[in-house]
């Protein structure tokens, strides 16, 4: 018999404005360890909003409702600390840092994260062990942070964090954008690795593609700021035959007897 799932991430009734205008319009979102959902939704809907929320990005103003992990209302953390307690955010749009390279950005990053445990002595045994599980090339640490980058590069940089990082919560903004197939079938791989128990993931993406290497518990459907439809995998089969159109609201209050 197995035990009830525990949540991870609690959203509840969550709603987020940007420079005054109300983007996230009352989202509820509970992830429990072990799970994997994938959130979908037209451009623009607040998929990313709803990330960098989550993550605590200061432009992203919480005006109602709350986000629990592990049980705690995450309002009090800063984005530091959110990242120490072990949620990582893949960005969709990773920045640029010329004169950073990968080696002493990925020092920074996971003595920032590690705190003491951080082990300088086994750093780089780590990092090349976590380039050769994601077929990255050794050359790739002596390059400047994503100065350069080609798109699918971007996105192997974020899973490399991701694999040393090993965190808890792992949030992938349309990691799967821009990646040939082979890296998307590494990159999926690598979700898969940390989809442990205690450890959950929130896939957001526009293609079922991904989906087929990596198995959502749940489908979300985000339009305007709101869910509108959560479901399984074969939610994200029926968007791509079919568009958003039909989960409009206005069209579901239609098409109710
Ligand atoms: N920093 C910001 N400043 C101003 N407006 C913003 C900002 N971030 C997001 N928005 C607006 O919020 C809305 C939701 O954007 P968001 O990036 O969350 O959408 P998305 O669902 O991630 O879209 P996409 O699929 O294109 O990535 C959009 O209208 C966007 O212009
Ligand atoms: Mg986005």
């Amino acid at each position: 018999m197995t035990a009830n799932p525990r949540p991870l991430l609690d959203v509840q009734d969550l709603h987020v404005a940007i420079e005054g205008k109300e983007i996230l319009k009352g989202i509820n979102l509970t992830l429990c360890e072990g799970q994997c959902h994938a959130l979908m939704g037209r451009n623009g809907s607040g998929k990313s909003t709803l990330s960098h929320a989550i993550m605590g990005h200061p432009s992203y103003v919480i005006t109602g409702g709350r986000i629990l992990y592990r049980g705690e209302d995450l309002s009090a953390l800063s984005t530091e600390q959110r990242a120490r307690a072990g949620i990582f955010l893949c960005f969709q749009y990773p920045m640029a840092i010329p004169g950073v390279t990968v080696a002493s950005f990925l020092r920074h990053a996971l003595k920032a994260v590690e705190g003491e445990r951080f082990d300088p002595k086994t750093f780089r045994k780590r990092v090349k062990q976590a380039m050769e599980r994601l077929g990255i090339d050794s050359d790739f640490v002596r390059r400047h942070v994503n100065d350069g980058f080609s798109g699918g590069e971007k996105k192997r940089l974020e899973m490399l964090q991701m694999e040393l990082l090993a965190p808890r919560l792992s949030i992938l903004d349309e990691t799967d954008s821009g990646l040939d197939i082979d890296a998307l079938r590494i990159v999926s791989e690598g979700i898969n690795r940390h989809l442990g128990p205690g450890n959950a993931a929130l896939v957001i993406t526009h293609y079922q593609r991904i989906l087929s290497y990596v198995k959502p518990d749940v489908v979300h459907v985000m339009i305007d700021g709101r869910i509108v439809r959560s479901g399984g995998p074969e939610l994200a089969l029926e968007l791509e035959e079919q568009g958003y159109d039909w989960l409009e609201p206005t069209s579901v209050e239609e098409t109710s007897p």
